[in-house]
């Protein structure tokens, strides 16, 4: 969960450093820090807080150098704190280390360590990493570092210098992202492409347990064993704007902007009229498909809820029984899983570590995976047996928005594809939902267009410290998104509830004045949303609903409405949860916070 980057090459590595962490800071921001050689002797800076602070110090303390490491933390062992920001020194300050992930064993090492006389100053797991590779060094740092490596358990992408071999950085990953950028004459690793974007386009992309040599004559990848490594270039196709703010004043705003664009792209290629849904990039069988039995769909957080669509569509348009269930409760449960099972695995990032272990979980089972994933190359694409893309390109806010619509939309791909081969849905029915999904680009953008409301809505929200969500079938989905935005990045305690279960318990917490977010867009269950509106407004709720346009019901329940256009109601989701986006970013700038980097959170979580 932290960013890592480094650069060797003919320029000084401070400015590039620096800008690579800004474009990594989503991974954490508890504490930031650069490490760099000068001749024979390494410099570190580093602090606790957000890259401004580091940027300051630098500017008070510049460090000159052309080789070099920095990171952006957020913190697991051990506080945030200068001392336990990265990089990391060895004992003798020769060695230094930023690292990304987790030292399961750190506990015995640091005893081991110490017992051999080192001294540690940090709390953190990673300090054991320079101690280890200094301990093994004996005049070659790609050994050593090989060495350490062989005595760690746990997940990593590290990056090493050493004051010793001043022009030289070796890195290496297992279990968390690391690329390796190719410049001219100048070369970078990184946890993620937009880092390096600003310089290359050519990357190489990483597997566990490759190591990876660069000095300024190249980049060398190698075994364990030492074993030279052949691997293509790959070229980043989007530019490094997609990664910017694009004039948005922060990304949470541009990505939700995006969403048009990122369901159009999501769908390209894949869904034509009248043409069968291709999918090029799944392998799947006609008999492999008939052999399934069962579905789950595993995954965390907005991925989950996404995850809880499917679940609805699935099972509607193919008639196969799917469970959906969180990666991090999937993995102890011993799950019923065999080789009539199809796991289907959603993440953005493609690193989140529960839902990697609960993918892994259910292969060593023999259930075959399908993974929906934004990031080429992340460890969940490269382990999973077929692969379906979101094309929603960088998603950068901390919390999800672009990812998660484009996640709908593959969802709705593999179940047309499903009920093709299995035949559970007439051709002229494909085509007819071909058809409306073709169309839901532009009814994205009309909802773009309709911001007021939820402007007007989040003016007389912001002050309150509950809001309740409802929702019933797809609508209860949308609403625990809806939930989960608003309370990360506003921090308002907000709950979600399927409609039928308020009578249940939670209609004790309505009372006057209370908020009450209600979706309605499910034909069938309109009229019991009335009823739950009704319920909740005779106690004093005050009720923002969404619907489809035209419902004078849920007009005249509720006391505002958010009028979606029409769609069918199995791709209710997709526009509805739009404005629920909206109203969590309009919340969280009326309260001043940061709307981008939320507190405590990370947008990759490579730990557990
Ligand atoms: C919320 C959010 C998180 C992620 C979750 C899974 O806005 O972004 O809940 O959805 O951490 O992440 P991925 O999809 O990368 O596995």
């Amino acid at each position: 969960m932290c960013g890592i980057v480094g650069f060797v090459g003919k320029k000084q590595a401070s400015p590039i450093l620096i800008e690579g962490l800004s474009k990594l800071e989503y991974r954490g921001y508890d504490s930031a820090g650069v490490a760099i050689i000068d001749k024979d002797h390494i410099n570190v800076v580093k602090c606790k807080g957000r890259l401004r602070n580091l940027e300051n110090k630098l500017s008070e303390h510049p460090l000159k150098g052309i080789v070099g490491i920095g990171h952006t933390r957020w913190a697991t062992h051990g506080k945030p704190s200068d001392i336990n920001a990265h990089p990391h020194n060895s004992q003798d300050g020769t060695i230094s280390v930023v690292h990304n992930g987790i030292i399961e064993n750190y506990v015995q090492l640091r005893e081991w360590l110490t017992s051999k006389g080192y001294k540690f100053v940090s709390e953190t797991d990673t300090e054991v990493i320079p101690q280890l590779i200094e301990y093994f060094y004996n005049g070659d740092i790609v050994e050593a570092v090989m060495k350490a490596i062989s005595r760690i358990k746990g997940s990593y992408a590290i990056g090493v210098i050493c004051s010793k071999e001043p022009g030289k950085l070796v890195a290496v990953r297992k279990d968390s992202p690391l690329i390796v950028g190719l410049g001219k004459n100048e070369y970078y690793i990184a946890s993620d492409i937009p880092a390096v974007l600003n310089h290359t386009r050519d990357i190489y992309l990483l597997n566990d347990n490759e190591f990876v040599v660069i000095t300024e004559d190249g980049v060398k990848l190698l075994t364990e064993d030492k074993k030279e490594i052949k691997r293509d270039v790959y070229h980043v196709t989007w530019s490094a704007n997609a990664a910017e703010k694009g004039g948005f004043e922060h990304f949470m705003m541009k990505e939700i902007h995006e969403q048009p664009k990122a369901i159009k792209d999501t769908m390209t290629s894949r869904i034509m009229m009248d043409k069968p849904v291709t999918l090029d990039d799944i392998k799947i069988t006609k008999e492999q498909i008939e052999n399934i039995d069962k579905i789950y769909i595993v995954a965390c957080g907005t991925a989950y809820h996404a995850g809880i669509v499917g679940k609805y569509v699935i099972e509607k348009l193919v008639r196969m029984p799917v469970e959906v269930d969180i990666a991090s409760e999937f993995r102890y449960r011993n799950p019923i899983v065999n080789e009539k099972t199809l796991m289907i695995i959603i993440s953005q990032s493609g690193e989140t570590a529960d839902t990697l272990a609960a993918l892994r979980e259910a292969k060593k089972q023999g259930a075959r995976v399908i993974a929906i994933t934004n990031v080429v190359g992340s460890s969940v694409s490269r382990e999973a047996d077929d692969v379906l893309y979101t094309w929603a390109g960088p998603e950068i806010a901390v919390a999800s928005t672009k990812a998660y619509v484009t996640q709908l939309i593959a969802i709705y791909i593999i179940a047309l594809f499903f009920a093709q081969h299995k035949k559970t849905l007439s051709a002229e029915k494909i085509e007819a939902l071909k058809k409306e999904m073709l169309s839901l680009p532009v009814k994205a953008e009309k909802v773009l267009g309709n911001k007021e409301i939820v402007q007007e809505f989040a003016e007389k929200t912001y002050k309150k410290e509950d809001v309740f969500f409802l929702g019933r079938g797809l609508d209860y989905a949308v609403a625990l998104e809806g939930s989960l935005k608003l309370k990360e990045i506003s921090y308002i305690h907000s709950e979600a509830y399927a409609g039928g279960e308020l009578k249940h318990g939670p209609i004790a917490l309505i009372e006057d004045g209370t908020v009450v977010i209600a979706g309605a867009t499910q034909e069938k269950l309109v009229e019991k949303m009335v009823s739950n509106i009704k319920e909740v407004t005779t106690r004093g709720a005050k009720v923002l609903a969404f619907a489809f346009e035209g419902d004078k019901d849920i007009e005249k329940a509720a006391d505002s409405v958010i009028l979606l256009p029409k769609t069918l109601d199995i791709f209710a989701p997709v526009l509805a949860v739009i404005p629920l986006q909206l109203l969590a970013y309009y919340i969280s700038i009326k309260k001043g916070c940061d709307v981008d980097k939320p507190r405590n959170l990370a947008k990759s979580v490579t730990v557990e």
